[in-house]
């Protein structure tokens, strides 16, 4: 059997928190470790462009994030962990597509349509404050993903219309051009837990609710103490279903660990207590990535080594197709 290729970016704006870690993190590294799939990951620092301007916040979260995943085990041998922007056929892909993308399609795309109704809601222009980054960012993200002909694409549900739009772009190119794509998949994985923040809503960055993964330990005790419980005495029965310690706990237990902890609830466990034990699971399951994290932060050469190496093995792939590409729409030599 052909080998899978599961194909993921992350964009370069932030610090990873506990949410990317559960959602997103965890999972793609699980998964880079089976053999039936060839995983090529991502940092997507032209998508940070988009939203954020601010040329030291990219740098140091490509860095960031970079290191994470590296602390975290990725096994770089066995996938290929590049840097979007070190891929120069990716810009270029960018507008063989674009000439192949309707407009019409970008208009309904929802993070643009977000961003009209929001400036409609304010009495504003509907265009105000909207770059064309923002406009034309699902055909990047067809770029990056056509680029390496994946079929299987690991993402949030918010990005789901990203990939459909892909494979619009995908197939208009090959009715156009030859059969050059492969039509990319959605893998949206319902068993994957959507962590809860510190106020209870989704943990986001959006929202600043979030735990960053790698805090100093104290920290991390400190950011858990803050999550919102109710005023339940030690003693009275608490509910573990609509308690965000109890899903974050349940994000990092096992199945009876958490079963343990959900009677401890019903037997009224102190909301300090449960905070004490969560703080030490979790600080039990990432103290050593923190510590390998903090050495590669100490040694940012490493990082970018491993980063050049991954370019090397993406652009053997990319290089050639995109050549292929370029004669297929004619832009050739003259002789
Ligand atoms: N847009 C994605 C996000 O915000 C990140 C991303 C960029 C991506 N390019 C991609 C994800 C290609 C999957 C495939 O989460």
């Amino acid at each position: 059997m052909k080998k899978q290729r599961v194909l993921t970016g992350i964009t370069t704006t932030g610090t990873p928190h506990l949410g990317n870690y559960v959602g997103a993190i965890r999972p793609a590294i699980e998964a880079s470790q089976d053999a039936d799939n060839q995983s090529f990951y991502f940092l997507a620092d032209y998508h940070a462009l988009i939203k954020c301007q601010d040329p030291e916040q990219v740098h140091q979260s490509t860095l960031e994030i970079a290191a994470t995943w590296l602390a975290l085990g990725l096994n770089t041998d066995n996938v290929v962990f590049y840097r979007q922007s070190d891929i120069v056929e990716i810009p270029e892909l960018t507008w063989l597509l674009t000439c192949q993308t309707a407009k019409g399609l970008m208009n309904r795309a929802h993070a643009y349509k977000a961003a009209v109704d929001a400036n409609r809601d304010d009495g504003q222009d509907s265009d105000f404050g909207i770059n064309m980054g923002l406009y034309s960012y699902p055909i990047l993200m067809a770029a990056d993903i056509l680029m390496f002909n994946a079929n299987k694409v690991p993402v949030g549900k918010d990005q789901i219309q990203h990939i459909e739009m892909a494979r619009d772009i995908a197939a208009r190119f090959n009715h156009h051009y030859g059969e050059h794509f492969a039509l990319p998949e959605a893998v949206v994985d319902d068993h994957v837990s959507v962590l809860q923040g510190l106020d209870g809503r989704k943990m986001s960055k959006s929202y600043g609710n979030t735990i960053p993964l790698f805090l100093p330990e104290k920290k991390l005790k400190k950011h858990i103490n803050k999550i919102k419980t109710n005023l339940l005495e030690p003693g009275e029965p608490k509910d573990a279903d609509t308690s965000t310690v109890f899903q974050i706990w349940q994000a990092f237990a096992t199945p009876e660990q958490t079963a343990e902890m959900r009677q401890a609830f019903a037997d009224g466990i102190a909301w300090g207590e449960a905070k004490k034990q969560l703080f030490e699971l979790i600080n039990g399951q990432v103290g050593e990535a923190r510590e390998r994290y903090e050495a590669l932060l100490a040694n940012p050469a490493q990082i970018e080594a491993e980063l050049e190496k991954g370019a090397e093995k993406a652009r053997a792939y990319s290089a050639p197709f995109l050549a292929k590409l370029r004669e297929a729409v004619g832009i050739r030599k003259i002789a």
